[in-house]
């Protein structure tokens, strides 16, 4: 797989994209999310298969249960609720899916999106954002949201629907499984493995080789220097158990 620079990809890809290789993308929700990512289209790129296919896109919709079709979010219009995901993808067959909900009292809700949405694994594109860099080796999987400023190192992995927000470092040899969501500036160091659908809160430190549990939250600014076990809540330095999610 190519690395990229400033969020584009090989050079020869970039220069061949025009308006006939755009990607349509609709987005999974239409909150808080959705609006930041509506707000940073410009100069983003979809990614399928790996970077090496990475290509612009126009977002042309957004699905939400709380929002009525025919209304629109900062200018994107709601083509219907989650469960219309089957319908528009069979309307729009080119355009790629984005799961575009995460919050410390929504995460939870994600993996139960996409299975409501009942959408091929390939109908799902990841949005590499300008400024993110991905090492060589690494793997990125599809639906995932990677923010200006993330780093992904050398033989990471990370796995479908997962975010990445602006300044995450995901070290090298570290797995981030799907559903997870690493907030503003959390740093994986080396090895760590983060189960399917945590949190790990803003401004986090994970020292090297720990495991962080399926769905557990790691609160902001927290310092992790122990495993944290499935769906515990932990806080502080260092970081202790607080409550269950
Ligand atoms: C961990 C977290 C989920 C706890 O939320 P909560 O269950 O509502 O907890 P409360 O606010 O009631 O606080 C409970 C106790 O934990 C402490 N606490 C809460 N969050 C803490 C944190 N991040 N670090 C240290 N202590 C924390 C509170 O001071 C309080 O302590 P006290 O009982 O001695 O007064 C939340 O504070 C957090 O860190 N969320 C992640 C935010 C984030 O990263 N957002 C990304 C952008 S959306």
């Amino acid at each position: 797989m190519a690395p990229t620079q400033n969020g584009r990809g090989p050079a020869g890809d970039s220069e061949a994209a025009g308006p006939d290789d755009e990607r349509a993308l609709i987005l999974l929700g239409g909150g808080g999310l959705a609006r930041e990512l509506i707000g940073y289209a410009m100069g983003s790129l979809a990614v399928e298969d790996g970077l090496s296919d990475a290509r612009p896109f126009r977002i042309v919709g957004a699905l939400d249960d709380g929002m009525d079709q025919g209304a629109d979010v900062e200018g994107v219009p709601i083509l219907g609720k989650m469960s219309d995901a089957g319908r528009v993808a069979a309307d729009k067959p080119d355009a790629r899916f984005v799961l575009a909900i995460s919050a410390p009292h929504t995460y939870k809700h994600r993996p139960d999106i996409i299975r409501r949405a009942g959408l091929d694994r390939d109908r799902y594109a990841t949005y590499l954002m300008p400024g993110a860099h991905v090492a060589a080796s690494a793997r990125i999987g599809r639906g995932g949201v990677l923010f200006p400023g993330v780093v992904i190192g050398t033989n990471a992995v990370v796995e479908d629907h997962v975010q990445l927000w602006p300044n995450v470092v995901v070290s090298h040899d570290c797995r981030v499984r799907e559903y997870a969501t690493i907030a503003s500036a959390a740093a994986l160091n080396g090895v760590v493995d983060v189960g399917s659908g945590a949190y790990v809160g803003s401004g986090a430190l994970v020292r090297e080789k720990l495991s962080i549990g399926e769905n557990a939250l790691v609160g902001m600014g927290a310092v992790v220097l122990r495993d944290v076990p499935a769906g515990h809540v932990v806080v502080g330095n260092p970081a202790k158990y607080l409550r269950d999610v």
